[in-house]
């Protein structure tokens, strides 16, 4: 039997609900291909803020750094909100990707046959949308120096580094090399210094990969094109900021962000988690999707635990799920056949596992 040492941080609002409904659907797997998985909880954000004081307590990031991947939740809510900015979940967040080396984040956007309608989109124009946003994790403008604030001043730095720009570069061409083989950067180089770095960059980079189709775009197309013509992408590269808009704006054409998973991998360990956040506004009520978790815990057992059968596994009771009809709320309103809680959905898939 292999064995696999899963730190967890089930963070705030539904963050709890959503990983527990993962962690069954990890023990069906566990059981059909003799994997056993050791957990071990940390505490990060609010709850870690209500019990420490501090967002991130060195605890966790010793943890996580030790074991073999992380399942993530969610944190944050309005509770904190007013605590001084180095003092909030999202401090905690930011610290913990950059001690955990994670800079790569792979944020794919999926559609499901079974939820063309859900979309704001035409189904014809999001038919087959099938994307994977590669963001830059620990750089750019999230971390660069100088920045500061005074009483009429703000200001902030976005910075690439050569290395930075080439280790994200080499992860998005190798999953291309695994998908259409195509690659679209996204930059601001007709007005940004450092973004002519990042085009030179990957242009250089894509010599090493021949057979990945590159082109360049910039930002403010891609996101116009991601509404006109998603189908034209397959896997975008980008980096941070930019990264986080652009994969929120993607994950829409699938409907509900409850649907979409992430993994942030990097050189040390890999953390998986949900792209939405912790919805204190439905948190304890059992009616959150647990699917971009469980979804997660699949690209968890790909990318990090290299079990690839358990992950399809994982992957096809999603999708039967889905075809049998049925839906969490968020989802009520396309071809359920029955809405089930956030508890059920998670029994269900893992009953198909
Ligand atoms: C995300 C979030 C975070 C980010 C916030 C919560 C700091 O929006 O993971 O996309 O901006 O990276
Ligand atoms: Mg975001």
């Amino acid at each position: 039997m292999k064995n696999y040492n899963i730190s967890l941080i089930k963070g705030d609002g539904i963050g709890v609900e959503i990983v527990d409904e993962a962690i069954k659907v990890l023990s069906a797997v566990g059981k059909k291909f003799d994997i056993n998985f050791e957990y071990k909880e940390y505490l990060m954000g609010g709850c870690a803020i209500d019990a420490t004081g501090n967002p991130l307590p060195q605890e966790t990031i010793d943890g996580v750094l030790n074991s073999d991947a992380c399942l993530f939740g969610a944190i944050g809510g309005p509770k904190w909100d007013n605590q001084p900015r180095e003092l909030r979940p999202e401090s905690g967040l930011l610290r913990f990707r950059k001690e955990m080396g994670v800079f790569a984040n792979l944020r794919p956007a999926v559609v499901y046959d079974e939820l063309v309608d859900a979309s704001s989109l035409k189904p014809e124009v999001i038919k087959g949308v099938d994307i994977m946003v590669v963001r830059e994790l620990i750089g750019g403008i999230y971390f660069g120096e100088p920045k500061g604030k005074t009483e009429t001043k703000g200001w902030n730095t976005m910075v690439y580094e050569v290395y930075e720009i080439e280790r994200i570069a080499h992860v998005a061409f190798k999953l291309a090399m695994k998908r259409d083989k195509k690659l679209c950067s996204i930059d601001k180089a007709n007005v940004l210094d450092v973004s002519q770095l990042w085009r030179d960059t990957v242009t250089k980079i894509a010599t090493q990969y021949p057979e990945v189709e590159l082109s360049h775009m910039y930002v403010d197309n891609c996101a116009m094109q991601l509404i006109a013509n998603p189908r034209q992408f397959d896997v975008i590269l980008t980096g941070n900021i930019f990264g986080d808009i652009l994969s929120d704006e993607a994950s829409m054409l699938s409907g509900s962000i409850g649907l979409l998973p992430s993994a942030s991998t990097g050189e040390k360990t890999a953390v998986y988690e949900p792209i939405h956040g912790s919805a204190p506004d439905i948190a304890g009520q059992g009616i959150a999707n647990p699917i971009a978790t469980i979804s997660s815990a699949s690209m968890m057992l790909r990318y990090s635990l290299g079990e690839e059968e358990a992950a399809d596994a994982i992957d096809n009771a999603i999708k039967t799920a889905m075809k049998d009809g049925y839906r969490t709320g968020d989802l009520a309103a396309f071809d359920a056949k029955e809405v089930v809680n956030t508890q059920r959905m998670g029994e269900i898939i893992a009953s198909l596992i």
